[in-house]
């Protein structure tokens, strides 16, 4: 029994040092793939984040459908992270990982950022997408009428014409109105 412990102990800390070794040799983009939100931990590392997005519609948008609607490609596309790509969302039953508009919906496969050790900083922030100039929000929303009422939660920031103007992206709105 013992030993056998001890030699799953061994197994786990050599895949470990694989995974870093790979991420800092450097993997090829084509490696990255989705993990998910249990397994990629972003909650772990950013909580903040993880705490405010699991408040909002995002979070739940799948799990609220019903079974028949668990299979209709039209609801698929905009309630699971990345259908239709090769590490994405496939059935429930193949990829129950990738159910709703997780973290990897708006920030793309997050493989290789979570296997960039710590130690490298700048490597971990330029592993992921960012999405501040490309509208991610477009890949599932269309644009919505913009009121008077509206623009007064409009900040003057960079971002300003477009939906973060108006929205946290982890959250709802960045000021009642
Ligand atoms: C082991 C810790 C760790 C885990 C797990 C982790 N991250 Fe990160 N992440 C970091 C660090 C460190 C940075 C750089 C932060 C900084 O410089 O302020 C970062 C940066 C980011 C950024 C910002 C990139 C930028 O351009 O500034 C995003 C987005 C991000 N992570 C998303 C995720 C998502 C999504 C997951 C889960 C799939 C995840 N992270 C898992 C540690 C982690
Ligand atoms: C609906 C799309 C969307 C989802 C879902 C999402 N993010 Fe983001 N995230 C963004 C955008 C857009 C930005 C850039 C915000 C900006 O520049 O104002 C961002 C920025 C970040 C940053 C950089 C620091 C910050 O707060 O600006 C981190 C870290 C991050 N996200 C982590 C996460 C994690 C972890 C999850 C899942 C729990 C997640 N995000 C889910 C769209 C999303
Ligand atoms: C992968 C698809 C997807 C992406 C990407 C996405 N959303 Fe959503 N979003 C949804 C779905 C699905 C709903 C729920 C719609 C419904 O209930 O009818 C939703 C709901 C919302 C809501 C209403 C929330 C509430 O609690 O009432 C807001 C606001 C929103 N999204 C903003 C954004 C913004 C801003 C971005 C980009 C930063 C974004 N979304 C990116 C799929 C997406
Ligand atoms: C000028 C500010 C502003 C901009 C820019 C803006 N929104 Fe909104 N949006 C709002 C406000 C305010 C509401 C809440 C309306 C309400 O509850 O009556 C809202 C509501 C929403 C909703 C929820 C609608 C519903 O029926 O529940 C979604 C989804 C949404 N916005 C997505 C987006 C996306 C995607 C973009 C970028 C293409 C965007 N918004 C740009 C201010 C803005």
């Amino acid at each position: 029994m013992e030993t056998r412990g001890l030699k799953l102990c061994a197994v786990v800390v050599a895949v470990c040092t694989v995974l870093a070794l790979a991420a800092s040799i450097g993997l090829a983009q084509d490696d990255n793939s989705y993990i998910g939100i249990k397994k990629g931990k972003c909650k772990m590392c950013h909580a903040k984040q993880f705490k405010s997005w699991q408040k909002t519609k995002h979070a739940t948008v799948f799990d609220k459908l019903s079974d028949a609607e668990k299979k209709d490609v039209e609801l698929l596309k905009t309630r699971t992270v990345g259908y239709g790509q090769p590490s994405g969302f496939k059935s429930v039953a193949e990829t129950s990982h990738l159910v709703n508009v997780g973290c990897e919906a708006c920030h793309g496969p997050a493989a290789i950022h979570v296997a960039v050790p710590l130690s490298k900083k700048e490597e971990k922030r330029t592993s992921i997408l960012t999405p501040k100039e490309k509208n991610t929000c477009a890949d599932c929303h269309d644009e919505h009428e913009i009121t008077e009422e509206m623009k007064k939660v409009q900040q003057e920031t960079e971002s300003k014409t477009t939906c973060l103007g108006c929205h946290d992206p982890h959250g709802q709105m960045k000021k009642s109105i």
